[in-house]
């Protein structure tokens, strides 16, 4: 087994996931705004250690992705943040990708840049205690998109960054994410995303990745939010099973949702269904930002001393989502 299979497996394993802590300072500070709390590196680190002081992180939290500015800082007792993830048993991980631009060529695309220094800014990551990476494409559907030039072009830079993670000894979660904005219906979501995923792959092989050492990070399958046509929760988790089990190599040792805009509920109660239903050898875990942060940064907002309050929220939704990685969570369980 190779040591970066070992790093994704240890991350996923044992009904752990991983917290997309990632946020841009632009995306932190719009988030932390929507709740009526100033955007200061003090505030943005404050809650950011007091979700990774809670009990749930030994448990739950494999791994937990971090933006630049969170990996370089020092939490309220003088700790590095990353050796105050390791200490609880969970990997610091790091987005490296520097967004999503306009796409030249489509009006209305985008294309995620960041390669340029990609190898140097992979260096100091990995001094910096870095076990392993993020980089998020971005695909959105109407009647003309995702166009094959976003597809192809993504999938062009999803693996040369993952090749370039690689040679540095670290696991790269590779992000292709469909979105869920948008009129269209499940079939679309499905098509638009095996698609997406098929090219993918192709690309990660072509650059001679090593596809036991990493971990692929995609979008479930869903109609979209302003669509007429919903589908039901057990055909989200059985669509899904079965577009990854068609577009997927299996070597692949796990894949770790994120949430995209579903409520905290929905992501937990379709990753469950996806468990129930998954007759693949990959992992289901999640890799959720707003699914597990949103309840405890709402409370959180209301007594930013109050770290005991927003512990017992964040730990509750962690502990609902590792339950939903083993097919064990029930609605009931909810109502505490
Ligand atoms: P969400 O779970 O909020 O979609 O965030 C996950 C993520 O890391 C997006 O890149």
């Amino acid at each position: 087994m190779s040591e970066l299979n070992q790093i994704a497996l240890k991350i996923l394993e044992n009904g752990k996931g991983i917290l997309a802590a990632d946020e841009s300072t632009g995306t932190m500070t719009k988030r932390l705004q929507s709740v009526g709390v100033e955007s200061s590196p003090e505030n943005r680190v404050l809650f950011r250690e007091t979700l990774f002081s809670s009990n749930c992180m030994r448990e739950c939290i494999g791994g937990v992705i971090l933006y630049d500015e969170t990996i370089k800082q020092k939490s309220k007792t003088g700790k590095n943040i990353p050796d105050m993830l390791l200490e609880v048993g969970s990997y610091p991980g790091i987005k490296v990708d520097t967004g999503a631009k306009q796409l030249a060529g489509s009006k209305n695309e985008k294309i995620t840049e960041g390669l340029d220094s990609l190898r140097e800014r992979l260096k100091e990551y990995s001094k910096l205690g870095a076990k392993f990476t993020k980089w998020r494409g971005v695909y959105n559907i109407t009647k003309d998109y995702p166009s094959k030039l976003s597809i192809y072009s993504n999938a062009h830079a999803l693996a040369r960054y993952a090749s370039l993670v690689q040679e540095n000894n670290l696991v790269p979660i590779v992000e292709p994410e469909v979105l869920m904005d948008g009129e269209h219906s499940a079939d679309e979501c499905f098509s638009k995303t095996s698609e997406v995923l098929k090219r993918c792959f192709e690309e990660l092989i072509f650059h001679k990745v090593d596809l036991s050492g990493i971990i692929l990070k995609p979008n479930m399958i869903l109609a979209g939010a302003s669509s007429k046509n919903q589908i039901s929760n057990e055909d989200t988790a059985k669509l899904t099973v079965k577009c990854l089990k068609e577009n997927v190599p299996s070597e692949v040792p796990g894949i770790a949702f994120l949430s995209g805009g579903q409520t905290e509920t929905q992501a937990t109660e379709n990753l469950n269904l996806i468990n129930k239903f998954n007759d693949t050898n990959f992992i289901m875990s999640y890799s959720y930002g707003r699914a597990l942060q949103q309840s405890a940064l709402k409370y959180w907002a209301k007594d930013t001393k109050d770290t005991n309050g927003t512990q017992k929220i964040f730990d509750h939704r962690a502990k609902m989502c590792s339950l939903a990685t083993q097919g064990k969570w029930s609605k009931n369980l909810e109502n505490i």
